[in-house]
């Protein structure tokens, strides 16, 4: 296998992929562990869908968030690691709040990353997920039964939070998570148009600033939040003034922080629902 692996990790290499080799062997090792009748045929396959480009996520299956492994399929975004920085936030702040049981929300579910993490790192924890799309539904219902939180975590689907009316939850959650679509379309007709070849425009189209579903969600949160409850957002890079002024506007936050990657990016922008 190890001249499989060189081939391959070549084939990628010249694709410029910066982690050629560990690509490689990743998809060897994942073409010998399906137990195909031509391991070899099955690993040049993935290596060719990897070098026109698609994630090696969709490749290979599946992707590790926060230390939990998910199905990674089309149709929903495969998950990236800058946005375990928006999940461990949340985990710090709901493990300093009150709440025995906490009751979370993952709005813009995307494959569920999010919510299945969330709800395995935090055992008495319940959550709602919800995506617009039929895909990101579907992938996401796998994922809670792949890593075993059926019992705590309700996949559902709508525009925005249209999705989780009926459910009795406002008024209750202490905590909403939302990594939305952040990307301006005019960036997306330009120079980030590659991102649509392999995954969907709803996971990236943010409106002509970049801002739509921000700007949504900060004013459509508010019912669902306790008093107190926290709402956290992934931001795109040089976002934050903006978000942040979202958050002052809505007249209804407080302690609104920033939140930094370990290179200094502001990537999560929170806030608290106000105790009147
Ligand atoms: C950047 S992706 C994030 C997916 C996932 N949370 C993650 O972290 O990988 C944004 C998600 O927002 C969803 N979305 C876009 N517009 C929406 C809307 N109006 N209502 C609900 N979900 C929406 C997309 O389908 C996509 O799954």
């Amino acid at each position: 296998m190890t001249k499989l692996i060189e081939e391959i990790g070549a084939l990628l290499e010249s694709n410029g992929n910066g982690n050629a080799h560990a690509e490689a062997a990743r998809i060897v090792a994942v073409a010998q562990t399906a137990g195909s009748a031509n391991c070899e045929a099955a690993a040049r396959a993935m290596a060719e869908r990897r070098a026109a480009g698609a994630p090696l996520a969709y490749v290979i299956g599946c992707e590790t968030f926060m230390g939990v492994e998910l199905v990674a399929a089309e149709g929903a975004l495969a998950p990236r690691e800058e946005t375990e920085l928006l999940g461990y936030a949340a985990l710090a702040e709901l493990r300093s709040s009150d709440s025995d049981a906490p009751r979370v929300i993952d709005m813009c579910c995307g494959s569920g990353n999010l919510a299945c993490a969330i709800a395995y790192h935090l055992p008495d924890a319940r959550v709602w997920a919800s995506d617009l799309t039929d895909g990101c539904v579907s992938v996401a219902r796998r994922n809670v039964g792949h890593v075993g939180v059926s019992d705590r975590v309700v996949v559902a689907q709508g525009d925005l939070f249209a999705g989780l009316a009926g459910l009795d939850l406002e008024g209750s959650i202490d905590a909403v998570v939302c990594n939305p679509p952040y990307i301006s379309q005019g960036k997306l007709s330009t120079d980030r148009a590659a991102l649509l070849d392999h995954e969907p425009r709803e996971a990236f189209d943010g409106g002509p600033y970049g801002l739509s579903i921000h700007q949504r969600v900060v004013k459509e949160a508010l019912p669902f939040l306790r008093p107190g409850g926290v709402l956290l957002f992934e931001i795109g890079l040089g976002q934050e003034r903006q978000v942040k002024m979202l958050f002052e506007r809505a007249n209804a936050y407080q302690n609104i922080r920033l939140v930094a990657n370990p290179t200094g990016e502001v990537r999560v922008v929170s806030g608290h629902k106000r105790i009147a």
